[in-house]
């Protein structure tokens, strides 16, 4: 399909409300027209964690708000004449928390019924993996690294829709895990940013966490013993002192999160192993997505092991590895383009597996669902 798409995203899968629409001109990098992203960590912030419900009805409420400025923004003007220059209304389908999934879903396929537009559902991981390209224009295969909230895991990126995934998580995301430790420290959440903050002033070796899953030679992780075990850590110091100084605390959160940093830098090492010795890529690169990115010891860590396996290191801004809808329009167009479209039966689903042929993760986190 040789011609110029403009596409509105739709991204509810988790606690963001987001819309976006994204241009490409046949053959060129995309353009992210506007990006609109409405948070909800207020919301469930006195809870503790995201309380599905209260996610979907925010969706259902915001969606609309989020449609109309992401048209604004990007100069279309107002619904419904900015819906005529659109070619196609993109939705995240799934995986992720099946109310707000459902809003989503319902939202896109009201206005594609009312303007006739066709609809395209996108797999909200595919997002995430197809946004090196959006954002930099990488060329099939790469290895992307998914860490967030609510994902981690290895894939290769083959194509718009050909993904195979070498191993992952097999109970708690990373970002899971940092913001589990946030709380058990009495830290702010999300938990990552304030743990990383806590980590500077820290000795990483006071405490030994343990690193889980490294004598097995694949590419899964585990991370939810990391945190009980700084959970029988903290009670040890506790329990001798009668309570937590900032230097244990910083301690503590070196401790747990050069655990995490090793842990994925090994396995990282591992799945670039896998990926340059299969698919032999004229350039090797490997990019990471995902709020877990964002920290800086991870980072580098992974960037080191990129560096000694002679593959280039990618990592998109922050706002497009966190939830966006921006992504989500942009891996629309990359289907749309293929021919590809959903009707009316487009159905929402909770999990979702990028790689419906790998083995099966275990478990679901806090976040929704890990596929
Ligand atoms: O990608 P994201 O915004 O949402 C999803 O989970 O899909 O990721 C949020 C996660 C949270 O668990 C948060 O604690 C973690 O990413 N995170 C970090 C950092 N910034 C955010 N984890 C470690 N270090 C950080 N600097
Ligand atoms: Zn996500």
């Amino acid at each position: 399909m040789a011609q110029e798409l403009t596409l509105l995203g739709l991204e509810s899968s988790c606690d963001d409300t987001a819309a976006a629409i994204v241009r490409q001109r046949p053959g060129g990098r995309a353009e992210i027209l506007s990006s609109v992203v409405h948070g909800q960590s207020d919301l469930h912030a006195p809870f503790g964690g995201v309380v599905p419900e209260l996610a979907a009805r925010a969706h259902a409420e915001k969606l609309d708000v989020c449609v109309a400025a992401a048209l604004a923004e990007a100069g279309l003007g107002r619904a419904p004449e900015a819906f005529r220059v659109l070619d196609a209304i993109a939705v995240t389908a799934g995986p992720g928390l099946i109310g707000g999934v459902m809003s989503g879903v319902m939202c896109a396929k009201g206005i594609a019924l009312a303007t006739g537009l066709p609809l395209v559902g996108v797999n909200h991981l595919a997002g995430h993996a197809l946004t090196p390209r959006l954002t930099d224009g990488a060329e099939f295969p790469y290895l992307m690294l998914l860490v967030s909230g609510g994902h981690c895991q290895f894939l290769i990126v083959e194509g718009p829709e050909s993904f195979r995934r070498l191993g992952g998580t097999i109970d708690d995301a990373p970002g899971e895990a940092f913001d589990k430790v946030a709380r058990l420290l009495g830290l702010t959440q999300p938990g990552g940013p304030a743990v990383e903050a806590e980590a500077k002033a820290g000795d990483p070796k006071r405490f030994r966490f343990p690193r889980p899953l490294l004598d097995r030679h694949d590419c899964n992780m585990s991370f939810s013993g990391l945190k009980t075990a700084l959970l029988r850590m903290r009670d040890r110091v506790v329990e001798e002192k009668g309570g937590l100084t900032r230097t244990d605390r910083a301690d503590l959160c070196a401790g747990f999160q050069a655990a995490v940093a090793d842990v994925l830098a090994a396995k990282t090492a591992r799945a670039l192993g896998i990926y340059i010795s299969e698919t032999a890529p004229p350039v090797p690169l490997i990019a990471v997505a995902g709020g877990v990115a964002a920290n800086q010891a991870i980072r580098g860590a992974l960037e080191t092991v990129a560096e000694a396996a002679g593959a280039a290191f990618l990592a998109p801004p922050l706002r497009l590895c966190t939830d966006n809808a921006a992504m989500i329009a942009y891996a629309g167009i990359e289907r749309f383009r293929l021919g590809h479209t959903d009707g009316m039966d487009l159905s929402a689903r909770p999990r979702w597996p990028l790689d419906a042929g790998a083995q099966a993760m275990l478990g679901s986190g806090r976040k929704g669902a890990k596929a």
